[in-house]
């Protein structure tokens, strides 16, 4: 399309970078766990695959990508309303870029609907970067050196060996797979993902799509509780 502004303007943007690394930075001061351009540019990709794999349109699917990128900029200001402080922050940002109004305004509602204390699925691009942001739960998001074994996100952090999430565009399905060792549990991991994850269940259902959740080759939800067999060719691993 004429004048899109690209995920690749985007990217390159000061601005927009130096606002993600110093949310990272207050995080950081904080003890939360990894925001910087690992976890943005995995939601980024993330929520742009979801939507992909389930065709929508290419500038839907970037728009997406460029809302994952943005995200947690809020962060810069305080962890508390960051979803909507960094739509307000990233307004004046995306109209200084050129683009246009039409293709911020759903931007902004995603940014500001990811938190899981005020946020809800309102759209395509939201409920693709809700799925992409409470997935991103890895060992690499816990900090350098800063592992306290007494916190609990650390634990189930460092526990998770693997995450990935599979769209089946034909079963309309989303899974959501980590596998984790006994550094945490289960327990635990449900303990600070619970609200998370029934949030990415509303997110699925906008999408159209049941979203399930399996650890450890074990669906955990009420979706199709069974032991999961290998999916290879029924669904696309994205990431
Ligand atoms: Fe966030
Ligand atoms: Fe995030």
């Amino acid at each position: 399309m004429e004048n899109s502004v690209s995920l690749k303007e985007i990217r390159a943007n000061e601005k927009i970078r130096i606002l993600i690394d110093s949310a990272n930075q207050v995080l950081e001061r904080i003890g939360y766990t990894e925001h910087g351009t690992r976890h943005v540019g995995y939601v980024s990709r993330a929520a742009a695959s979801i939507l992909e794999r389930l065709g929508y349109p290419q500038r839907t699917v970037e728009l997406a990508a460029i809302a994952g990128w943005i995200h947690d900029v809020g962060n810069a200001i305080n962890r508390k309303n960051h979803g909507m402080t960094g739509a307000l922050l990233m307004l004046p940002v995306l109209q200084e870029i050129g683009m246009r109004m039409d293709e911020i305004a759903p931007i902004l509602s995603a940014i500001g609907n990811h938190e899981e204390e005020t946020g809800v699925p309102v759209s395509e691009i939201s409920a693709a970067l809700i799925i992409a942001d409470k997935s991103d739960a890895n060992r690499t998001r816990v900090r350098k050196g800063k592992y306290d074994p007494y916190d609990i996100h650390d634990r189930v952090n460092y526990a998770i060996k693997k995450n990935w999430i599979e769209v089946n565009a034909a079963k309309k399905m989303i899974r959501f797979g980590i596998q984790m060792d006994s550094t945490s549990s289960v327990m635990e991991f449900m303990q600070i993902y619970l609200t998370r994850m029934r949030m990415c269940e509303k997110a699925a259902a906008f999408l159209g799509c049941s979203f399930e959740i399996v650890i450890n080759d074990t669906a955990i939800n009420n979706q199709s509780p069974r032991i999961v067999e290998t999916t290879e060719n029924q669904s696309d691993v994205i990431m």
